[in-house]
C-alpha cells in the first residue's frame, strides 16, 4: 500500500510533468514567434534583457515560495524570525555550490535564444532532444546510475519517433517565414543563420545534460535540510550576475544605451518571459520529484502536442509519418516509465536490469 507521502510525491510528479508538456508546447511556438515576427521600424528585442527578466521573475517567485516553506516549518516563529531563518538558509555556507549551475543555465538560456532565432521551431525542438542522450550519459557518469535494457530501447524508439515527426514537419524554416509574413503584413523578418542555430542547439543540449544532472544531485543530496525553493533562490540569485554583467552590460550594453532596455518589447515578448519563468520553476519540481530523464521525456511529448497544434493552427494536413512518429513517442514514453516503482525513474545501478 502507498503511504500518503508517496501518494503526494507521485501526484506532484505527474502534475509537474503534465504541466511541463503543456508549457514546452506553448513556449517554443510563442518564443519562435517573438524572435522571428516582423519588427517594423523597431529593433528586435535583446535576448540578454529577456534572460535577465526571467531570472528576476524566478528569484522573486522562489523567494515567496521559500518564505512560505519556512513559515510552515517554523509555525510558531514570528515574522522577523522567519526572515532570519530564510536569510540563513539562502546564504548557507554551501550556497556557493549553485554558482556553477547558475552560470551554465544562464549560458544555456542564451544559447536557446540564439538557436530559436536561427532555426524553425520544429528543427529546434527535435534537435534539442539531444539533451535526452546527454542527460542519460551525465546521469550514468556523475550519479552512478544505470538504465534497464527496456529503457535503452525506449530511448532508441524516442529518437526514431521524434525523427519521424520531423521528416514530415509541417513547416520548414522558409514556410514559417512566408506564413508569418503573410499573417502579419509589413515589416521585415530578421534574417537567420542555420549553422549558427545548429551549433547553439547542440551546445545547449550539452549544457542542459550536465547542469540538470548536477542540480538534481545537489537537490536530492540535501532535500531533507534545504528546501527546493531555497535552492532555486540561490540558483536565480547567482544567475543574476552573469545575466547582468556578461549578457546585458558587456554583450548588449551599447545597444541598450542607444535604444533602451525595453526596445522591441511587445505582449509576445512578455508572454515568452512569463512562460520561461514558469518553465524554470516547473523544471525544478520535475527534477526534485521525478528526475531529469523523465523531465526530458515530457519535453519530447510536447513535440507531438506542438506538432498537432501547429498543424491545426496553420491548417496543415496531418501526415501518416507524423501520426506514426507521435505514436512511437507515446509508446517510448510509456515503455520508459512502466517499470516496477522504486523511487526515481532512473534506477540505481543495483536495480537496473
Ligand atoms: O532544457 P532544460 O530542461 O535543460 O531547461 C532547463 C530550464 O529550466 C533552464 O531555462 C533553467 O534556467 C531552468 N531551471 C530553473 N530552475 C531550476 C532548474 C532549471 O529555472 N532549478
Amino acid at each position: 500500500m502507498q503511504t500518503p507521502s508517496r501518494r503526494w510525491r507521485l501526484s506532484v510528479q505527474r502534475l509537474s510533468l503534465a504541466l511541463l508538456v503543456l508549457q514546452n508546447s506553448v513556449l517554443v511556438m510563442v518564443m519562435h514567434h517573438s524572435r522571428n515576427r516582423p519588427t517594423g521600424t523597431q529593433p528586435r528585442y535583446l535576448a540578454s534583457t529577456a534572460v535577465l527578466l526571467v531570472e528576476i521573475t524566478k528569484l522573486l517567485t522562489s523567494l515567496v515560495l521559500a518564505a512560505h516553506h519556512t513559515c510552515t516549518s517554523h509555525p510558531n516563529s514570528s515574522a522577523s524570525l522567519v526572515v532570519i531563518h530564510l536569510f540563513h538558509s539562502i546564504f548557507a555556507p554551501d550556497s556557493w555550490k549553485l554558482i556553477v549551475p547558475a552560470a551554465l543555465y544562464t549560458l544555456q538560456n542564451s544559447l536557446v535564444y540564439a538557436a530559436i532565432s536561427n532555426l524553425d521551431a520544429v528543427t529546434f525542438q527535435v534537435t534539442y532532444q539531444l539533451k535526452i542522450l546527454t542527460t542519460v550519459l551525465f546521469s550514468i557518469l556523475l550519479l552512478g546510475r544505470s538504465i534497464s535494457l527496456r529503457q535503452w530501447l525506449s530511448l532508441v524508439l524516442l529518437t526514431l519517433g521524434v525523427a519521424l515527426v520531423q521528416i514530415s514537419g509541417p513547416l520548414t524554416s522558409d514556410d514559417w517565414r512566408e506564413r508569418l509574413a503573410s499573417l502579419i503584413r509589413g515589416g521585415t523578418i530578421p534574417t537567420s543563420n542555420a549553422f549558427k542555430g545548429l551549433m547553439a542547439v547542440v551546445a545547449a543540449s550539452l549544457t542542459s545534460g550536465l547542469t540538470c544532472v548536477y542540480f538534481e544531485k545537489l537537490v536530492k543530496d540535501s532535500m531533507a535540510s534545504v528546501s527546493l525553493w531555497t535552492r532555486n533562490v540561490q540558483l536565480s540569485f547567482f544567475s543574476l550576475f552573469p545575466a547582468l554583467l556578461i549578457g546585458v552590460l558587456w554583450q548588449d550594453g551599447a545597444a541598450i544605451a542607444r535604444d533602451g532596455f525595453f526596445a522591441g518589447y511587445n505582449p509576445t515578448v512578455w508572454l515568452t518571459i512569463g512562460l520561461q519563468a514558469l518553465g524554470g520553476l516547473v523544471v525544478a519540481v520535475c527534477i526534485a520529484y521525478a528526475d531529469n530523464v523523465a523531465k526530458n521525456f515530457a519535453a519530447s511529448l510536447s513535440i507531438v502536442v506542438s506538432y498537432a497544434a501547429t498543424a491545426l493552427l496553420f491548417r496543415m494536413p496531418i501526415t501518416l509519418h507524423a501520426t506514426a512518429g507521435a505514436a512511437v513517442v507515446l509508446l517510448a514514453t510509456y515503455m520508459f516509465n512502466s517499470r516496477p516503482a522504486s523511487g526515481g525513474l532512473l534506477l540505481p545501478v543495483s536495480q537496473a536490469r
